[in-house]
């Protein structure tokens, strides 16, 4: 029997610290150290992020190590965020990735993070009433707090970028809308808790005119604080007497964006097979509007469980599963970069 494939990966290009160890593509842990010290900022600041990295990164391994009841030894390769993120937040998992495949003498696999989202789809896992995984070609929406794409995939190395965002990504739309409401960073888990009990045809917002599959989501920004402005010129308490129904309308409208955006895609390409992925796909209305949609427009939809939604090194060590078998390894000069190209 040929030997297992055992993967430690690391990501950190953004404020989470997070190492998960895969045998054979089937997750045996997955930690994730988050850092608040950034909600009274209002935002994620660089070099605070790049310190909270450097203090988490040896005790998030060693974590995922002993929950994996694994040693360095049995180890294969070392998969890391290569791109896009925080460049001083991937350069400390970077180097501390390089160092140990230098150490233990094994190879190094670099990671696109915008990738390993769409492949947190393909993680295995233990349903077995029905077809759990995706099947080549399909699409996938990944939304986060950085990017807003519709990614068609041809295999797990083969993805091609057919829309996204012009201005600000999905998950920025909703943090910037919760900064406009007066919540904390970041915002997008709170006005989906809020948009729960409130009405969401109670207050219009505009849906852009974007041709394509692209996106633009600065508009509504703009759209949303006039809305507030006005309204709380009239009634100062308008924001605090209305937050569900604000919060329920907004979601809905970025909910309605995403999904007709994706629904011209599927039927332009064909596919029958759709995903979303990203740290916005955690958000409830989108979870349920996309299973809706795919149940009406015939497609098997797919949603990584939450705790590959957000960042996370599951979604690394899968993507440096795939390149292991694929042989695609990395020299040791490899650096990390804050933009990335497909
Ligand atoms: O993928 P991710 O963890 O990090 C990036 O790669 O950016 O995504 C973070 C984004 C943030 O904008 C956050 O507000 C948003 O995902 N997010 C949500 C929800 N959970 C996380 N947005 C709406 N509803 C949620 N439940
Ligand atoms: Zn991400």
């Amino acid at each position: 029997m040929s030997k297992p494939v055992t993967i430690l990966a690391i990501e950190s290009s953004c404020d989470e610290t997070s190492c998960a160890i895969s045998r054979d593509g089937w997750m045996l842990s997955n930690v994730v150290a988050g850092q608040t010290i950034h909600e009274q900022y209002g935002g994620v600041v660089p070099e605070l992020a790049s310190r909270a990295h450097i203090q988490h990164i040896v005790p998030v391994v060693d974590a995922a190590l002993k929950k994996a009841g694994c040693e360095l030894k049995d180890l294969t390769a070392i998969a890391f965020t290569q791109s896009p993120g925080l460049i001083g937040s991937l350069l400390v998992g970077s180097e501390f990735a390089k160092s140990l495949a230098l150490a233990l003498d094994i190879p190094l696999l670099a990671v696109h993070h915008m990738q390993a989202h769409v492949l947190a789809n393909l993680i295995p896992n233990d349903t077995t009433s029905q077809r759990s995984l995706p099947s080549f070609p399909f699409l996938c929406l990944t939304v986060s707090g950085g990017h807003t794409q519709i990614v068609l995939c041809h295999s797990p190395l083969h993805m091609e970028v057919i829309g996204e965002t012009l201005d600000d990504a999905a998950g920025e739309a909703f943090d910037k809308s919760a900064k406009l409401l007066g919540l904390p960073y970041p915002g997008g888990p709170l006005i989906d808790k809020y948009a729960r009990e409130g009405k969401p045809n109670r207050f219009s917002f505009p849906e852009p005119q974007i041709p394509g599959l692209n996106f633009s989501f600065s508009g509504l920004k703009t759209s949303i604080l006039y809305f507030l402005q006005d309204h709380s010129a009239k009634d100062t308490d308008f924001i605090q007497t209305n937050l569900p129904d604000i919060c329920a309308s907004i979601q809905a409208r970025i909910v309605s964006i995403l999904m007709n955006k994706l629904k011209k895609a599927a039927r332009q390409k064909g596919v029958e097979d759709c995903c979303i992925a990203g740290g916005v796909s955690a958000n409830s209305g989108l979870r349920t509007a996309f299973r809706e949609l795919g149940k009406a427009e015939g497609w098997n939809t797919f949603i990584p469980p939450f705790e590959y939604c957000t960042d996370n090194a599951a979604m690394i060590a899968i993507t440096g599963h795939y390149k292991y078998l694929a042989g695609d390894f990395a020299d040791l000069s490899v650096s990390a970069s804050a933009r990335a190209v497909w």
